[in-house]
């Protein structure tokens, strides 16, 4: 019953820093975005034809979708893509919380529809699933993916879903060189298996895989990231330095090495776009070709690190 199929795009575009941009800014990532600064990242991704954003109404509280919102009044809806998420623990008391939250992210986004709608963790399967179905009815929602859950918990919402004629259409984990739980978990191969897109996040670990930061030069002070991250830095040397050696030989930096493994994989990475130069990173992300044994140097390198990146959000998959 699903109209038409999901079809994604080889990278796709994440705001959760842009949460704080403006007044209420330095949240999560310690980041100062400007809206101006943000304005030429929209536009540079279009002309370089990304245009699948990701957000949710719990980056910065609506901030993220507000200043989305702002800088994409610019295009036609049908010349971008909107991504974002129903978070079970933000749920109102309301009779239907789902439609309520949803609403509230088309008011904000300046739309009558969402493109990819998620369950953004699978606090209650059975209970939040369900709500999906009228949403998709209502052309509201065009697709709808889970987010952060486990083989079971996949096929639980793809079951109550297909009972309406509907699917799990895509899947968003963490999935990164350091993180691949998704991976161990047999999700890769379900994705490939059912043809569902997998959706990567924190495939760069919010800045600790480009080689930008160092003990000498930490993530922000204060910010949760440089809390998560900041003690893991001395390990990741030794990958990110081969990250960037195998980027010298096709002109490319560490990121992107990072995030052409990523692709590399089968999986359709979200970037955290925060500046306008790294959506230049993103097409030579697209360009490269990583050979099989670089792959497996990398990886060999991410477990010689012997980190755990697990957000405080995650549970094992
Ligand atoms: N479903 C979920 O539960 C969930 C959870 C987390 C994230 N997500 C989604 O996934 C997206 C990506 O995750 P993320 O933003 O947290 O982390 P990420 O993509 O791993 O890292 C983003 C950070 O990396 C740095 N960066 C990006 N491109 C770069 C480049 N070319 N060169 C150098 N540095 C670069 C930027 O840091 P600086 O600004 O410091 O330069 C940016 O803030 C999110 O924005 C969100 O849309 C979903």
């Amino acid at each position: 019953m699903t109209s038409d199929k999901l079809k994604t795009p080889t990278v796709a575009l994440g705001t959760w820093a842009w949460g704080d941009s403006g007044e209420t800014g330095n949240g999560h990532f310690g980041s100062h975005l400007t809206q101006e600064g943000l304005e030429e990242v929209v536009d540079k991704a279009h002309a370089a034809g990304f245009t699948l954003w990701d957000t949710a109404v719990v980056y910065g509280m609506g901030r993220s979708e507000i200043v989305l919102g702002e800088l994409l009044k610019r295009y036609a809806r049908s010349d971008y893509q909107l991504s974002t998420k129903f978070t079970p623990q933000a749920a109102g008391t309301r009779d239907d919380p789902v439609a309520d939250m949803l609403e509230q992210s088309l008011a904000r986004l300046g739309t009558d529809y969402i493109d990819l709608y998620w369950i953004h963790n699978p606090a209650d399967v059975a209970r939040w699933t369900p709500y999906l179905i009228p949403l998709l009815k209502s052309g509201k929602v065009r697709h709808v993916g889970v987010s952060n859950h486990n083989l079971s918990e996949i096929e639980l919402a793809d079951q109550i879903l297909g009972e309406a004629g509907f699917r799990v259409e895509a899947i968003q984990n963490h999935y990164s060189l350091l993180y691949r739980s998704s991976e161990d978990a047999g999700i890769l191969d379900y994705c490939r298996n059912h043809d569902i897109p997998f959706l990567a996040y924190i495939v760069l670990e919010q800045g600790a895989l480009t080689g930008e930061y160092s003990p000498e030069n930490p993530l922000p002070e204060g910010s949760s990231r440089a809390e998560s991250y900041n003690g893991m830095l001395p390990p990741l040397k030794a990958l990110t330095d081969k990250l960037a050696s195998i980027g010298q030989k096709q002109g490319a930096a560490a990121p992107d090495v990072a995030t052409a493994w990523a692709i590399a994989k089968g999986t359709t990475p979200i970037i955290g776009v925060t500046k306008p130069n790294y959506i230049d990173g993103l097409v030579r992300a697209t360009d490269m070709t990583l050979s099989s044994d670089d792959i497996a140097e990398l990886e060999a390198l991410a477990d010689a690190a012997n980190v755990n990146t697990r957000g405080w959000w995650e549970k094992e998959m």
